[in-house]
């Protein structure tokens, strides 16, 4: 009988390598920083082993080790506790996150900022929108989003990540930004954010648990692959520069697909939840950590991303750069 031998071409190391249709770069990684609004403030998260939250005066302290690690940027999310119905206080330009970038920008050039522009850490009701009763106004809500972008833009950020799901937000805040004379600040969305269970560990840092109902009205049903390409679609037809997608793991087919459809960089983004199942299991000594993280960023890299937003990314490019 006849067949073929494909394992002639994994015989050896040499061979394995050479032929590699996948290979991670630190500077495709994107690491989550929280920062806190208070002051003198640098705090290891229990529900995230080995992420901090910083305030500004502190920020220095963990910008040496991102540049070290050599990856392409950060994403800030602000930790508040001065919250009110609007959520004010991701509008003020002096405000924690707006301070964060002027002195991250000012620490390194090379160091990308990505701001996340939601309301959920703001509202004192916890969702990521204006209400009207117990319903989010939609329209009213883009329009606040686009106020915290264009504040985050003139404070420098490199990046604007809306990561609310309204409707509308990629054209509003695209006309903000371009009505004062933002128009090269890219818009990178999160275009196909499905309401998961696995942000879990997130919202206990950022303190941005709904304080009623859940997030299912503007995040989107995870049964559901051809509406988040269409999520997609429209986000890139309102002016989107790339597109984020999350939470990773459970989302590999959209990936994809929407590598194969659209023209567009992809970035997955490696959830709070899926970064603390590995740390747990690392931890009761079930997998080796270091061999897990690399498949599994390899892994979203293989189904199309082209940069990934991962809790993992020093530890990931100090695997892959060596430890010094
Ligand atoms: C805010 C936001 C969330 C995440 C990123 N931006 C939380 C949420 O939607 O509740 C989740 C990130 C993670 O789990 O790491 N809208
Ligand atoms: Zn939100």
């Amino acid at each position: 009988m006849e067949f073929k031998r494909l394992r002639r071409l994994r015989q050896t190391k040499a061979l394995r390598e050479l032929f590699y249709e996948t290979r991670l770069y630190s500077k495709e990684f994107i690491f989550p920083l929280f920062i806190d609004d208070g002051k003198n403030v640098f705090e290891r998260m229990p529900q995230l082993d080995g992420i901090v939250k910083v305030s500004v005066d502190r920020l220095h302290e963990i910008l040496d080790e991102i540049k070290k690690a050599d990856i392409g940027g950060v994403i800030l999310f602000g930790v508040t506790s001065q919250k009110d119905e609007m959520g004010s206080y991701a509008t003020k330009d002096d405000g924690a996150v707006q301070q964060a970038i002027r002195k991250i920008k000012e620490y390194s050039k090379d160091i990308l900022v990505f701001a996340d522009v939601c309301l959920c850490e703001y509202t004192s009701h916890g969702h990521c929108g204006i209400l009207k009763g117990e319903k989010i106004d939609n329209d009213k809500t883009i329009e606040v989003l686009s106020e915290i972008a264009l504040s985050y833009a003139k404070a420098g950020a490199d990046i604007i990540c809306p990561s609310d799901m309204m409707d509308g937000r990629v054209a509003t805040i695209r006309e903000k930004l371009d009505s004062h004379g933002f128009v090269y600040t890219p818009i990178i969305p999160y275009s196909a954010k499905f309401a998961s269970s696995l942000y879990a560990p997130f919202r206990d840092v950022a303190n941005s648990r709904p304080a009623f109902g859940d997030r299912k009205s503007y995040q989107m049903p995870y049964q559901n692959k051809r509406e988040a390409l269409r999520e997609i679609e429209a986000d890139i037809l309102e002016g989107a520069d790339a597109v984020i997608i999350k939470p990773a793991l459970t989302s590999l087919d959209v990936i994809s697909t929407a590598k194969e459809k659209f023209n567009i960089p992809i970035i997955a983004y490696n959830v709070s939840g899926e970064y603390a199942m590995v740390k747990s299991a690392g931890k009761l000594g079930l997998l080796n950590e270091e061999e897990v993280i690399i498949e599994i960023l390899t892994a979203m890299k293989r189904a199309g991303a082209d940069a990934i937003i991962t809790y993992h990314a020093l530890e990931a490019a100090k695997i892959l750069n060596g430890k010094e």
